[in-house]
């Protein structure tokens, strides 16, 4: 069975398209996340179109073998992480970006295009591809899809799905779907759009993306604002919500996370005791940009800010918003750590940072708190100490009591990397249980046979109940 799959795969991909060395398939085995365990591939493979895609979706349920898609692998949640004896469905040679129109600001990918080549294919055209995940440099535009990534840009710009006009998409039965439109308004039937973005490689395989542009902003100019007390940030938060002002980017770092940008950077940045740095963008141009950031600069005053600077110059600061875009990065380089993304409602921020240091210091160990200050997607991290196995427990621990936090604030588990393959006991505690069976009832119609991603979103238990 296996050698007539292998065989089936290689005479649709060709045989430098299908690999089984171990050697080779272990690095399309899981993405960044070390938490959750990776199984290991019967195959990889790389179709280059959707005529490809169908072809392996038909040999693969033909063989009763799980597929489980994936990107580049940037995730964080183990929802790219192969199961023993499936075939890894690798989308990064399907990197055209198909059509580009500036007249309808819209662009046709193929998903394995990586999401900072759609950004500089679209400024070209002085047009605007606005979600910007951390690994925007290297993470496709079919994991964004696949967990309606988010980034920095969201309390102005939205997610992934606020651009995705329509999709293609292979189902399980190797059928295209369709869904979607190229206008700009249009509601012919159920969103389908919506049902497959965030589903996490669980109903099928995308294959084609249209999205949405935007006009491209200004540079921006950027306003750092430091403060004593969590809480004063916090409210700085609120004023500028408040106040009607929507900065293209409002980042919030605790003091652990500036000592370890300062210390990886070298520089001074936050290494005299407790601080909190709020840093601010606005996008506006002109004279707007400048009320802007001169009204948030007051507000952040009002609040209690200690020092505040503004600044007009992009490089300077790109500079300063690199302490923040090293943060995780500075905080591996201390030790292990666990990286979290429970989102909060903007007026719950400083109580969710307050109450993480909490269950850091009840745990024994430190918990750093960087976070989208201007959406309220917080990344709590816990540092551990990963030769110790109890240190292991507890921090798992205080990783949990951290997502009971955010619920227990009005929040959410998960604002931008997903459930995956680590998160899936807390779907039904999120959503309740009618609202699991209503997700279990459209993968058992969508995905009968548990092909696409078996254990990802949902537990191993609640995939073999699936059917409704
Ligand atoms: C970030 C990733 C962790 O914001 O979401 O850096
Ligand atoms: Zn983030």
């Amino acid at each position: 069975m296996t050698a007539t799959l292998l065989r089936e795969l290689r005479q649709a991909l060709g045989e430098e398209a299908v690999l089984t060395d171990p050697g080779a398939t272990e690095g399309y085995s899981g993405d960044m996340m070390p938490l959750v365990p990776r199984g290991r591939p019967l195959a990889v493979v790389f179709p280059v179109d959707t005529v490809q895609v169908r072809a392996c979706v038909r040999a693969c349920a033909g063989a009763g073998v799980p597929i489980v898609p994936r990107g580049a692998g940037s995730g964080l949640t183990g929802a790219a992480n192969a199961v023993d004896g499936c075939v890894a469905l690798v989308t990064t040679r399907m990197n055209r970006i198909l059509e580009l129109d500036p007249d309808n600001r819209l662009a046709v990918v193929q998903p394995g295009v990586v999401n900072l080549d759609l950004r500089k294919a679209a400024a070209r055209h002085n047009l605007f591809y606005p979600p910007d995940p951390s690994s925007l440099e290297w993470c496709t535009l079919g994991g964004n899809l696949a967990t309606n990534a988010g980034g920095l840009c969201c309390g102005k710009y939205g997610t992934t799905a606020d651009f995705v006009l329509g999709l293609e998409v292979v189902l399980a039965d190797g059928s295209v779907l369709r869904t979607g439109r190229r206008t700009v308004k249009g509601v012919a039937g159920y969103d389908l759009t919506r049902l497959f973005v965030g589903s996490e490689g669980t109903l099928g395989v995308i294959s084609q993306a249209t999205f949405a542009l935007t006009p491209l902003p200004a540079a921006p100019g950027t306003l750092i604002a430091s403060f004593d007390a969590v809480e004063q940030a916090g409210d700085a938060v609120i004023r500028v919500v408040r106040e009607g002002i929507v900065p293209s980017l409002m980042e919030i770092m605790d003091a652990t996370s500036l000592r370890a940008s300062a210390a990886y950077l070298d520089s001074d940045l936050g290494r005299a005791g407790r601080q909190v740095l709020l840093l601010c963008q606005s996008d506006s141009g002109g004279r707007a940009a400048d009320h802007e950031l001169a009204a948030m600069a007051r507000l952040c005053q009002e609040a209690g800010a200690a020092f505040t600077h503004t600044t007009r110059d992009p490089a300077e600061g790109d500079l300063l918003l690199r302490a923040r875009r090293v943060s995780l990065t500075a905080l591996e380089a201390q030790g292990a750590v666990m990286t979290e993304d429970v989102a909060v409602p903007r007026t719950r921020i400083a109580e969710l940072i307050v109450g993480c240091e909490k269950i850091g210091a009840d745990a024994g160990l430190t918990v750093a708190v960087v976070g989208h200050a201007g959406d309220g997607n917080m990344h709590p991290t816990v540092l551990y100490d990963r030769t110790s196995s109890e240190e292991f427990r507890r921090a798992c621990e205080a990783f949990d009591a951290i997502l009971a936090l955010g619920l227990s604030l009005g929040g959410t588990v998960t604002g931008e990397h997903g459930i995956g393959r680590l998160k899936q006991q807390w779907l039904e505690r999120e959503l309740g249980s009618v609202s699991l069976r209503v997700h279990r009832q459209l993968k058992a119609v969508l995905d009968p046979g548990s092909l696409f991603n078996p254990g990802a979103v949902f537990t191993p238990a609640e995939a073999r109940h699936g059917a409704p």
